[in-house]
């Protein structure tokens, strides 16, 4: 199996300069490497545990899908789709519900963050935690299990949820399993620079901090009108400047190449004003990201074609979904009650013993033959006269093993001496 990498984003807002140059960016790049196999996906289930402002999920839903195919993603190649388009990843939670401790949940950060916060204002502990956003991390653990993906990446907030995973994951393996690895443990990845892309106040680009550049959202006026808001220091045009520290040139570098950074920080240490710096800025954005917008803007405008994309990839997704949904609930006895009768036979031939029979041929006598679990002859006795003397031998060669089957024993070998003695080992244990 080629290499897994799934990535999802919850959909509670449109994105920013800061989820295109950590997430997106890198993701479509990633995707097109060889042997790499990636899975995309809009975390709406994950969004009803914060937002309960239906039309909000909708159209974030449908700018994030859209923002993903604007910047590049090959959906030929990838596998992009709606989580709610996949029964299978509800019911697979329900599964890992049922592995996971509470204690471990007690301690994820979501979770502890809104006890604190609760705590704080002198409420009960969980006056606002929903059981959605308490079981927030089984439900991610199985995003990414679904898939069995083996890299995740994710921002640093992310990497405690990629651990409890693989909890769960090992959990589930060693309770289920029976010796197969069921689950893949993931790894997080975590890109530190793409981490640290600045907002306008020089703090992390986060919706939270109300220092976000808009991705597409608002057209090139919005990118211009955010742009003109980084805050600098306060030196005049022409006198010179010290490009490190500042966000602008921060946000400049994660658009620029080598040469183009050189050059920009030369420039501000020669004295270039910081209006023009921003137009540079402006323009250097505009450049890449201008043409996607364009895309950006036709899908939205046509649901239509985007709707149809996310039908291809949930049809994707749920080729692999489906059938592994199917062993998970074996492995756990949730099985058609056919399949119950096969495993219990195919257990039964496992523990299967061999086996001496007794019988009276046509001419008489008493015979008695060794038969293995599988029903193979291994020994075959001669005739005795008395059926009593045929069971005295089989009462030894049970008692002595190998030891009873001297050479004037009244008994044929019919298979190789280790198969028969493995079998006669074998009535003795039981
Ligand atoms: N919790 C992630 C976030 O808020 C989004 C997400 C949901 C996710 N399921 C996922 C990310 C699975 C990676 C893999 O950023």
């Amino acid at each position: 199996m080629s290499h897994r990498v799934l990535t999802g984003i919850t959909t509670t807002g449109t994105l920013h300069l800061g989820n295109y140059v950590g997430a997106i960016r890198p993701a479509v790049a990633a995707s097109r490497a060889p042997g790499v196999e990636s899975f995309f996906f809009m975390a709406d289930f994950h969004a009803l545990i914060k937002c309960d402002e239906p039309d909000r999920i909708a159209r974030s839903s449908r700018a994030i899908a859209a923002t993903w195919v604007a910047a590049g993603l090959d959906t030929e190649r990838v596998t992009l789709y709606r989580q709610s388009d996949i029964p299978e990843i509800p019911e697979l939670t329900w599964l890992l519900t049922c592995v996971t401790a509470k204690g471990q949940m007690n301690r994820a950060h979501a979770y502890k963050a809104a006890v604190d916060a609760a705590t704080a204002a002198g409420e009960e502990p969980d006056a606002h935690v929903t059981m959605g956003l308490f079981s927030y991390p089984v439900l991610m653990a199985a995003d990414i299990l679904m898939f069995n993906a083996h890299r995740v990446p994710v921002g640093k907030d992310q990497v405690q949820h990629i651990e409890m995973t693989r909890d769960i994951a090992q959990r589930f393996n060693h309770l289920f399993g029976q010796g197969r690895e069921l689950f893949v443990l993931p790894e997080a990845v975590v890109d530190a620079e793409m981490e640290l892309l600045p907002g306008l106040d020089g703090r992390k680009m986060s919706k939270s901090y109300d220092n976000v550049i808009p991705l597409f959202e608002g057209g090139s006026a919005a990118l211009k009108e955010a742009i003109a808001r980084i805050v600098t220091d306060s030196k005049l045009p022409g006198e010179p400047k010290d490009p490190e520290g500042q966000a602008l040139v921060t946000i400049y570098d994660a658009f620029a190449t080598p040469a183009q950074r050189a050059a920009f920080r030369a420039a501000l240490r020669a004295g270039l004003g910081w209006g023009e710096a921003k137009q540079q800025l402006v323009a250097l954005i505009e450049g890449q990201i201008g043409p996607m917008r364009a895309r950006y803007e036709a899908l939205m405008a046509h649901p239509e074609e985007l709707e149809a994309i996310l039908q291809d990839g949930a049809t994707k997704a749920r080729a692999i979904a489906v059938p592994f949904l199917k062993t998970l609930r074996a492995a756990v006895g949730l099985r058609p009650y056919t399949d119950t009768a096969q495993t219990a036979a195919a257990k039964a031939e496992k523990t299967a013993l061999p086996v001496f029979k007794q019988y009276r041929e046509a001419d008489g006598k008493f015979y008695f033959k060794l038969l293995s679990a599988g029903g193979d002859l291994l020994l075959q006795s001669t005739g005795f006269d008395q059926g009593r003397d045929a069971g005295q031998w089989v009462a030894r060669l049970k008692r002595d093993g190998l030891a009873a089957l001297t050479v004037d024993a009244p008994v044929q070998r019919e298979a190789a001496e280790a198969d028969i003695a493995a079998a006669l080992a074998a009535l003795q244990a039981a």
